[in-house]
């Protein structure tokens, strides 16, 4: 569904992806992981297409894809969580979810607004539609722009790092949705970059370990954790609790 196909992306001289070869089906889950500065966020970002690549190809469904061709196309398409939520501070949780429908005209003002609300009422923020992001907490603020993904009713999100700006008690509400997003449509095909080795392990159904611009290894969760072949992997998860 989803094909990387030889991605370099170089800022400067500074080499970050080094050819990225990554052939996604319909439905997987999955997990990224790699030390710090690896290249996993540019990765989501120049599968995302925020980032022009140096070199390579990204293909959806057989067609390619760039910044210059099908970008809005594209937008409805894949879907991106991020950190920091990115959510605008100067609009209501309302406006953040129904801007992006309402202008690349994908959904009326109308039936964004219903699919807004509808899409508030499951994660139980009905109360907080008119609130600005300033008065919400970390977790709240990220299921709102979770939210504001799923009301473009994407077929691929991507998440990067979803849970790392949360404070401990939060992460649980963001995973839970994040597996609830599974549970209700079963083909959602989502790649998750995290920190958070456990939810990986059990909610990923591949994983692929990042190192230096290069994809060093690739399995099912159990491949990865319990039986790593490459030393570097090995090193990586040795330093991490994973438990
Ligand atoms: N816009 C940019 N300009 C210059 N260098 C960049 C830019 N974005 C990323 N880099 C560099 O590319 C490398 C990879 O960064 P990236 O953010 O992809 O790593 P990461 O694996 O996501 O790390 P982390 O786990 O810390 O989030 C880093 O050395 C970073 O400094
Ligand atoms: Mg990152």
């Amino acid at each position: 569904m989803l094909e990387v196909k030889d991605l370099k992306k170089s800022f400067g001289d500074r080499k970050v992806l080094k050819g990225i070869d990554l052939n996604i089906e319909k439905g997987e889950v999955i997990g990224i992981i790699g030390p710090s500065g690896c290249g996993k966020s540019t990765l989501l970002r120049c599968i995302n297409l925020l980032e022009e690549p140096t070199s390579g190809e990204i293909i959806y469904n057989g067609e390619k894809y760039d910044r210059n061709r099908n970008l809005s196309k594209y937008r409805r398409e894949v879907g991106m969580v991020f950190q920091q939520f990115n959510l605008f501070p100067h609009l209501t949780v309302l406006d953040n979810i129904t801007l992006a429908p309402i202008k690349l005209g994908i959904l009326t003002e109308d039936e964004a607004m219903k699919a807004a609300k509808r899409y508030l009422k499951k994660i139980d923020l009905a109360d907080k539609a008119n609130n600005y992001p300033d008065e919400l907490s970390g977790g709240q603020k990220q299921r709102v722009a979770i939210c504001r993904t799923l009301v473009m009713n994407p077929k691929v999100i991507l998440f990067d790092e979803p849970t790392s700006a949360l404070d401990p008690e939060m992460i649980g509400e963001v995973t839970k949705l994040m597996r609830d997003i599974k549970e209700v449509d079963f083909n959602m095909t989502m790649i998750i970059v995290s920190h958070e080795m456990k939810f990986i392990k059990d909610f990923c159904t591949r994983v692929i370990f990042l190192d230096e611009g290069k994809i060093v290894e690739d399995g099912t969760p159990k491949q990865i954790f319990d039986h790593p072949k490459d030393e570097r992997l090995q090193r990586f998860l040795s330093k991490i609790n994973t438990r």
